[in-house]
C-alpha cells in the first residue's frame, strides 16, 4: 500500500480469540476523497459476533485474575506501539476517513493516550471500608471487571473512540468485542494487530467487521454473556440499542449527537473566541460530536466577531487529507454533503443568508464548502439539527438569559463553549448551561485527563479521567459478621 512502511498494519480481516478470520464475502473500504478502493476487507457478521463474545467469555477468568500492574504494562506496550506506528496508523486513518494526515496522526496520539491514561489509572481502583452500624459486623466495598464489554464504534474517530473504551475496559479487567463503522474498519484492525504485538492475550481485544450493522449489533447488545455495552453516535440510533440492551438488563454507556452552542459575550477577548470557533467548529470539517453547532453573538460585536471569523474561515484549505497544507478533507460521503446541503438549503428558505461557501466543492462529491450563514433563527434547521458538516450558523442576541435559554432549549447536553473575561459572568453561565462539558475561553476541551459526556438525549456515563474506570466496574459490597470477641 502507497507510503505504508509497514503493511503487516493492513489487515483485511476480523481479529477473533487472537486470530485473522476470513468470510464468504468481502466488502469494499473506498477513500472518501477520491471514491478509490482502498482495500476489499472480509465480511463477517452475526457468526463471526457471536464467536467474538464467546471468545471474550472464555478469556474472561484469565484476564480478570492478572494484577492490575500485569495489565498495565500490557496496555504499556500498546500504547508504546501505537506511538511508534503513528506515521502508518495516521496514513491508515486518512485514506479510510479522509480527514488531513496531521489531524490522524493528531487522532492516533489522542487515542493512544487513552491506553497510556488508563494503564496507570487501572492501579488505583481502590475499594472501601465502611464503618458499620454494630460492633460486630465490617462493610467493605470491593470492585470487580463487569464482564465482557462489547461495543459499536462510528467513523468519525476509527481509532479514539475505540481506545477510550477499550483501555478502560481492559486496565479494570473486562474483555472487549467491537464492532467498527464498516466505512472504517482498517484502523480498527491495525489496533488489533498492534495489541497482538504487545502481548494482550488472545480473546481479551476482538474486532469484528462486516457490513450487517443490525445482526451484529443484535448480538452485541442482545447476548446473554455481554455485561456492559458501549456506543458512541447519533442519538436516534443509541435508542434503539438502549432498548435491545434491555433485554438482558445490561449496564450501558452512551456518547451520543449534540448541538453544541459556542457563545460571544461582548466583553470577549475576540481574536481568541474567533480561533476557538474556527478549531471547535471545522475540526474533522465538522464531523465530530462535540463541534460548535450554533454560534451565538452578542450583537455589541457582532460586526467585528464576524468580520474576523469570515477572514479565518476563507483561509481555510480543503483538499484531499493527503496534500500537504490542506486542513479541511472530505465529508464521509456524498450522502453526507447532501444532508447538509438540505439543511442549509432549508434555512435559506427561512431567511438564513450565506454569507461564506453554502455549496458543495468542486473538490468532489464528497466535499462541502467552509461555510458561515448569517440571520439565522435557533428554530432553524440548521440550528436545530446537528449539523455534522462545515456549517457555521451565527445568532445575533442581546441579553445573557436570552442566550441561555436559546443555549439550553435542544434535547441535546454535550459540550458547549463560551467566551467572556468577566468573571461573575463565567461563573453564573458554566453552572447555568445544561451540557456535561463546558469550554471557557477554550476551543478544544478533549483529553484523556477529562471526563467526556453529556446529559440529557447526548447520553450517559463519562470516558476518560478518574470517572472513565467506573462503567467497567461493578461496586460488591461484602458485610463481614462474627467479629465480637
Ligand atoms: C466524538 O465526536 O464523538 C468525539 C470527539 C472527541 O473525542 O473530541
Amino acid at each position: 500500500m502507497q507510503g505504508i512502511n509497514d503493511n503487516q498494519l493492513l489487515k483485511k480481516f476480523s481479529y477473533i480469540n487472537g486470530s485473522w478470520h476470513t468470510s464468504e464475502t468481502n466488502f469494499d473500504v473506498t477513500n472518501p476523497a477520491t471514491g478509490e478502493l482502498v482495500v476489499a476487507v472480509s465480511n463477517a457478521g452475526v457468526a463471526e459476533t457471536e464467536l467474538a463474545v464467546k471468545s471474550a467469555k472464555t478469556a474472561l477468568k484469565m484476564w480478570s485474575a492478572k494484577s492490575a500492574n500485569e495489565r498495565a504494562s500490557l496496555l504499556r506496550n500498546w500504547f508504546n506501539l501505537m506511538m511508534e506506528n503513528q506515521e502508518d496508523l495516521g496514513r491508515i486513518l486518512t485514506l479510510e476517513q479522509g480527514k488531513p494526515l496531521a489531524e490522524a496522526k493528531g487522532e492516533i496520539s489522542y487515542g493512544a493516550s487513552f491506553i497510556e491514561w488508563f494503564s496507570e489509572e487501572g492501579k488505583r481502583v481502590y475499594g472501601d471500608v465502611i464503618p458499620a452500624p454494630s460492633g460486630d459486623k465490617k462493610i467493605i466495598v470491593i470492585k470487580q471487571p463487569i464482564g465482557v464489554v462489547a461495543s459499536i464504534t462510528p467513523w468519525n474517530f476509527p481509532n479514539a473512540m475505540i481506545a477510550r473504551k477499550a483501555a478502560a475496559a481492559l486496565a479494570a479487567g473486562c474483555t472487549f468485542v467491537v464492532r467498527p463503522s464498516e466505512s472504517t474498519p482498517l484502523s480498527a484492525l491495525a489496533m488489533a494487530e498492534l495489541a497482538e504485538r504487545a502481548g494482550i492475550p488472545a480473546g481479551v481485544f476482538n474486532v469484528v467487521v462486516g457490513t450487517d450493522a443490525r445482526g451484529m449489533g443484535k448480538v452485541l447488545t442482545q447476548h446473554p454473556d455481554v455485561a456492559k455495552f458501549t456506543f458512541t453516535g447519533s442519538t436516534s440510533v443509541g435508542k434503539t440499542l438502549i432498548q435491545q440492551c434491555a433485554t438482558t438488563v445490561k449496564k450501558v454507556s452512551m456518547e451520543l449527537g449534540g448541538n453544541a452552542p459556542f457563545i460571544v459575550f461582548d466583553d470577549a477577548d475576540i481574536d481568541a473566541a474567533v480561533q476557538g470557533a474556527v478549531v471547535s467548529k471545522y475540526r474533522n470539517a465538522g464531523q465530530t460530536c462535540v463541534c460548535t453547532n450554533r454560534i451565538f453573538v452578542q450583537k455589541r460585536v457582532l460586526t467585528e466577531f464576524t468580520e474576523k471569523f469570515t477572514h479565518a474561515v476563507n483561509a481555510l484549505v480543503v483538499g484531499n487529507g493527503l496534500t500537504e497544507g490542506v486542513v479541511i478533507g472530505p465529508m464521509i460521503s456524498e450522502k453526507a454533503v447532501n444532508d447538509v446541503k438540505k439543511l442549509v438549503d432549508d434555512s435559506i428558505s427561512d431567511g438564513a443568508i450565506v454569507h461564506v461557501g453554502g455549496e458543495k466543492h468542486t473538490e468532489g462529491r464528497s466535499f462541502y464548502q467552509p461555510t458561515i450563514l448569517t440571520n439565522v433563527a435557533n428554530d432553524m434547521p440548521i440550528a436545530a439539527n446537528e449539523i455534522f458538516g462545515p456549517v457555521s450558523p451565527i445568532i445575533a442576541f442581546d441579553t445573557e438569559g436570552e442566550v441561555i435559554e436559546m443555549a439550553n432549549n435542544t434535547e441535546y447536553g454535550l459540550a458547549a463553549y463560551f467566551y467572556s473575561r468577566d468573571i461573575g459572568r463565567i461563573w453564573r453561565v458554566a453552572e447555568e448551561l445544561e451540557y456535561g462539558m463546558v469550554g471557557i475561553n477554550e476551543g478544544i476541551i478533549s483529553n484523556a485527563a477529562a471526563p467526556f459526556g453529556g446529559v440529557k438525549q447526548s447520553g450517559n456515563g463519562r470516558e476518560g479521567s478518574k470517572y472513565g474506570l467506573d462503567d467497567y466496574l461493578e461496586i460488591k459490597y461484602l458485610c463481614m459478621g462474627g467479629l465480637d470477641k
